[in-house]
């Protein structure tokens, strides 16, 4: 690992050079900036393999510097270090392209943990990783695999969202497995599923004695995921106390167990992801805002089973090999009927299917018979191209649809959101909000 360059921008003098300093003693060669033109003279002249910046800077913002650092070296690292209470910041910074933030005051495991992060993710960049993880050729997919090879490099947090059985979870695991993490804990937990008042103690752990009940210390999800990944599922329903305490463990990579005195560091990447809209909870006011923009820092959504029928053949192939039914075939009209059925289940919809048909069929070969699709009497609704009674979530779809048109509109108009929300007789208040709802923004914003 020697031998690394690592530019440092920092006015502050005296932190500037403890953080020279420390650097170097973990062999890095540090090469110090005080100010934003300074910095951009050193990008200029030499070559670096990270880069670390202060926000506040006298002649500008250290987040301006992201885009200089990352076009001189785009496989280059660069994180920002912040104030605790500035959430905004940090989150900017890593929407920026930003691999990390460095909470103040500095703290040497952070710094090395961070450090070691960043050059390891550049290095292990990790093509090993079984391409079968998320299986379909369709370009809904493609596009999905591609974000992730993305997102595994930084450790920005991740929101996934997507319906019931779309993959959520096995897009989470495969972050993990993409990033230098990969070797460490993932540990997911369902938000839901833990009492309210276990809560805390869950997540950070506690001290023997804290409280009725804690007979020896526990370690909480945040040690057991150290060093690795903690995949926070069904996250709208974290109740919101504990939400603030969540907020508070992201923001200073810092938690307290139960009655403890003392913080414990932690170098945990967070993932979440929800089948709910949670722009709704926040507007509803059950979800923090604050939360719901950290966690979003990066947004990936998985596709529908049905947006990419034509994945259907291959996953059914690979879902029997994995029944054991390696000798099993599909009848072609079987294939047709799958690849035009709704699937609100998804992915978790067709591997039950399958599992079922595996049972009946004979003679190794899978008939319409042995398919049992709900209301196989197809009620078409002509206007929709939908059958009716197979739309057990109608919010949920008319959120679909109301997501295709504003995107449609919005190809047709260029983006323009003004012509956009014109046309569909909308404020442009109302339309802002949909778009976050939907998370659409073009990409350079
Ligand atoms: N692209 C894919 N390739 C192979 N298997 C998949 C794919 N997508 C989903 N699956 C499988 O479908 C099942 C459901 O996936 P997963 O549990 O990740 O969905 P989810 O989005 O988390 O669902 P829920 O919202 O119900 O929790 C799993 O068995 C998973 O392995
Ligand atoms: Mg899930």
């Amino acid at each position: 690992m020697n031998n690394k360059r690592i530019l440092v921008v920092e006015d502050e003098k005296d932190i500037r050079n403890l953080l020279c300093i420390s650097l170097e003693r973990m062999g890095f060669m540090a090469f110090p900036a005080a100010t934003l033109t300074d910095a951009k003279k050193l990008i200029s002249s030499e070559t670096f393999d990270m880069g670390l910046t202060d926000v506040r800077l006298p002649d500008g913002n250290g987040i301006d510097l992201i885009k200089s650092f990352k076009k001189a070296f785009p496989d280059a690292p660069i994180a920002v270090m912040t104030a605790y209470d500035t959430t905004d910041v940090a989150v900017d910074a890593m929407k920026k392209g930003a691999f990390d933030f460095l909470p103040k005051p500095i703290r040497h495991e952070r710094l090395k943990a961070l450090v070691t992060d960043a050059l390891e993710n550049k290095s292990g960049s990790s093509d090993e990783t079984p391409e079968n993880f998320l299986i379909g050729e369709t370009s809904p997919i493609k596009q999905l695999r591609s974000l992730i090879g993305k997102v595994s490099l930084t450790q920005a947090p991740v929101m996934i969202t997507g319906e019931s059985g779309t993959g959520k979870e096995l897009v989470a695991r495969a972050i993990h497995q993409k990033s230098h993490r990969r070797d460490m804990p993932f540990v997911a937990v369902n938000c839901g599923a833990i009492p309210s008042e276990l809560m805390e103690s869950e997540f950070f752990g506690h001290v023997k004695g804290s409280f009725t009940g804690a007979h020896a210390d526990k370690a909480g999800l945040f040690q057991a995921a150290e060093g690795g990944t903690l995949f926070l599922d069904e996250v709208a329903d974290l109740p919101l106390d504990m939400q603030v305490k969540l907020l508070r463990a992201i923001q200073e990579k810092a938690i307290r167990p139960v009655g403890a005195q003392k913080e414990i560091i932690t170098n945990v990447r967070v993932l979440s992801a929800t089948h709910r809209t949670l722009i709704d909870e926040v507007e509803k006011g059950s979800f923090r805002q604050d939360l719901y923009y950290r966690l979003n820092v990066i947004h990936v959504e998985t596709p529908t089973l049905r947006e990419r029928g034509e994945d259907i053949p291959l996953l059914s192939r690979y879902i029997l090999d994995s029944l054991g039914g390696e000798d099993i075939k599909l009848s072609e009209q079987v294939l047709e009927r799958l690849k035009t059925y709704h699937f609100p289940g998804n992915v978790r919809e067709l591997e039950n299917l399958l599992h079922r048909a595996l049972a009946l069929c004979e003679d190794s070969l899978i008939l319409p018979e042995n398919i049992q699709l709900p209301f196989s009497k197809d009620i078409v609704n002509e206007s929709t191209g939908v059958d009716a009674l197979e739309i057990n979530d109608l919010d949920a779809y008319l959120a679909s649809v109301e997501k295709s048109i504003i995107e449609a509109v919005l190809d047709a108009e260029q983006w323009n959101r003004s012509k956009a929300a014109e046309r569909l007789n909308l404020t442009s208040r109302q339309f802002r909000y949909k778009l976050a709802k939907y998370g659409l923004s073009s990409e350079n914003e």
